[in-house]
């Protein structure tokens, strides 16, 4: 059991909710009213509710039968339009996702002893790490997220260091969702003029794997807090598996508005990544997206961040510029890109800046 403490001070709060393990899990388990200052995030950095547009919602696609020509259209446009789409009928068996959100709460449940061998600081392995708000050196406000971020090396690093009480679940979500990573890139990338998928682009477009199990407690004040800040995804492509919650909010190309992404049983959600905004020149869109507190609910979200190799150079791919575009993004080290995007709280889409001419 936590020990109930008052809350006043903001460094005991920050000791108990990061260093100690406890998250913001545990701070929703002692039901204390109203919410601690450190999480009330600045109005602009709430969705503001009118902003959403109601009965409208990035497009649902039955990935069925992905080679036929009406399908592959569905998708580029859904990346070009929306940035975002569900799929649905795409092969990962559903008892795999089922497992998969099992597991997430299942890490989540453990005591904070056990996480807290999962934090930064206390882990023998860079490559895993149990977080609260997005960047909690970095985050003035915080936000109202515990996650366990797992950057996948092998299967055996995983099994040395990944918490076993949800390993075998992550990574076969990982194993079972590569051929539906590979069937979108192969679509995504005949509209960049790119023949196929192969070792040639392969490495650049999916080189690398990072997959987190985001947790999203009950909050006392929802309304004055968020889940995640409004962001883009550094990735090429993320694959996310959300619980029947609910709460994630795309913005509209292009518009001030905001869409709900509503969970239906068994779909995936796929979003297209700042990676691949810049090797595409802009034809594919990044779209900011944003969570919203839940005063009702706990929610679990898995995501796995399909990415180029950290010592991949990124930029407008040859073929694409070939078509006489002018470049929009220079050439940056994709992990001078990662390391630009974890220095500063989520902004929108202010990530891209760090690429662009
Ligand atoms: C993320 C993210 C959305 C969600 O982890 O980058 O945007 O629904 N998650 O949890
Ligand atoms: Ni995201």
């Amino acid at each position: 059991m936590a020990p109930s403490i008052s809350f006043i001070d903001t460094d005991k709060l920050k000791t108990f909710v990061v260093d100690d393990g406890h998250g913001v899990k545990g701070l929703s388990e002692l039901k204390i009213k109203p919410l601690p200052e450190l999480f009330v995030q600045p109005i602009e950095k709430r969705l503001d509710m009118s902003k959403v547009v109601p009965h409208e919602s990035i497009p649902v696609i039955d990935m069925s039968d992905p080679e036929d020509p009406e399908v592959m259209k569905l998708i580029c446009d859904a990346a070009e339009n929306w940035g975002f789409f569900q799929v649905v009928n795409h092969g990962v068996p559903i008892r795999v996702l089922d497992d998969v959100k099992d597991a997430a709460k299942r890490f989540f449940s453990l005591p904070a002893d056990e996480k807290k061998k999962y934090l930064f600081k206390n882990n023998p392995t860079k490559n895993v790490r149990l977080v609260t708000s997005f960047i909690p050196e970095v985050d003035k406000v915080y936000e109202w997220k515990d996650y366990l971020s797992c950057f996948y090396v092998s299967d055996d690093e995983a099994f040395a260091f990944w918490p076993s009480v949800c390993r075998d679940q992550l990574l076969e979500y990982m194993k079972e969702s590569e051929p539906l990573i590979k069937t979108l890139l192969k679509v995504l990338i005949t509209r960049l003029d790119l023949s196929k998928l192969d070792e040639t682009n392969e490495p650049f477009l999916m080189g690398s794997k990072r997959i987190n199990l985001n947790y999203y407690p009950i909050c006392p004040n929802p309304e004055l807090t968020v889940g995640v800040g409004s962001h883009s995804d550094v990735s090429t492509l993320t694959i996310l598996l959300q619980d029947e919650t609910g709460g994630l909010y795309v913005r509209k190309l292009d518009s001030d508005n905001w869409v709900h992404v509503p969970p239906i049983k068994g779909s995936l959600t796929i979003n297209i990544g700042d990676a691949l905004q810049i090797m595409s020149n802009g034809r594919y869109k990044s779209i900011e997206h944003h969570v919203v507190a839940n005063g009702l609910e706990n929610r679990v979200s898995v995501p796995i961040f399909v990415n180029p190799r950290p010592s991949d150079v990124i930029g407008p791919l040859p073929q694409v510029i070939a078509r006489g575009e002018k470049a929009l993004y220079k050439h940056v080290l994709y992990s001078d890109y990662v390391k630009h995007f974890y220095r500063k709280p989520h902004n929108g889409k202010d990530t891209i800046d760090f690429a662009k001419v």
